[in-house]
C-alpha cells in the first residue's frame, strides 16, 4: 500500500476550514445550529471545523455505512442516530467526502423527515465526477479529481485516518 506526498497540505488544509467556518459563523449568526457530523470519516474536520465556528452550537453525530448494490442504488445501514430533537434547529450535515452521493442523499432524506428548520450540507471534499444521485452542497472545501484519497479523516479499509494531510492513495501491486 502506498501513500503519497500531501495533495492538499495541512496549511491548505487549515486555512480553507478556517474560510468555512467564517462564512458559517456568519450565515448562522442568531441561529439554533445543531451540527451533525457523519461518522468516523469527518471527526477530524468536525471538530477542526466547529473549533472555529462562533455561533453557539449544539453537536450530534451520525454512523452510518452504505453498501452499493448492482443495480447502483445504494443502502445506507445506520449504526447510531442523532438524539437531539431537530425540530425548530438549523442543521448542518457535515461530511468527509461526497462521492456517489448516496450516503449523503440518504441521510438528507431521513433527517427532512425529522422536520427541522432548515438543513444545510457541507462536505470537506467533493469528488463531482463519480456523482450518481444529485445533492445539494452548501458549502464545500475543496473539488477533487476522482483519486482515491486518504488522511484528515479518511480511511482506507480504517486505516491512514491520522495522517495530517489529504493524500492520493495507490495500492501496491
Ligand atoms: P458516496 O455514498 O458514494 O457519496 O460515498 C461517500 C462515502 O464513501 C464517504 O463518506 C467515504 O466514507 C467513502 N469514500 C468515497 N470516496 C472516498 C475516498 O476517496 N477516500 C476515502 N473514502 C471515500
Ligand atoms: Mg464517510
Amino acid at each position: 500500500m502506498v501513500v503519497g506526498k500531501p495533495f492538499l497540505t495541512v496549511e491548505q488544509i487549515h486555512q480553507r476550514v478556517a474560510e468555512l467556518a467564517h462564512v458559517i459563523s456568519a450565515d448562522y449568526d442568531g441561529k439554533d445550529l445543531l451540527a451533525v457530523g457523519i461518522l468516523k470519516g469527518a471527526f477530524i474536520f468536525f471538530s477542526d471545523l466547529v473549533r472555529l465556528i462562533k455561533t453557539p452550537l449544539m453537536i450530534d453525530f451520525i454512523i452510518a455505512s452504505s453498501y452499493l448494490k448492482s443495480d447502483s442504488q445504494g443502502e445506507v445501514k445506520m449504526h447510531y442516530d442523532i438524539r437531539e430533537d431537530v425540530t425548530d434547529k438549523d442543521v448542518l450535515l457535515i461530511e468527509d467526502i461526497v462521492d456517489t452521493g448516496v450516503t449523503l442523499n440518504n441521510l438528507r432524506e431521513r433527517l427532512l423527515m425529522q422536520g427541522p428548520k432548515s438543513l444545510k450540507i457541507c462536505t470537506f471534499l467533493d469528488k463531482k465526477g463519480r456523482r450518481e444521485v444529485d445533492v445539494p452542497l452548501d458549502y464545500v472545501g475543496f473539488d477533487i479529481p476522482n483519486e482515491f484519497v486518504v488522511g484528515y479523516g479518511l480511511d482506507y479499509d480504517n486505516r491512514f485516518r491520522n495522517l495530517p494531510y489529504i493524500s492520493v492513495f495507490k495500492k501496491s501491486t
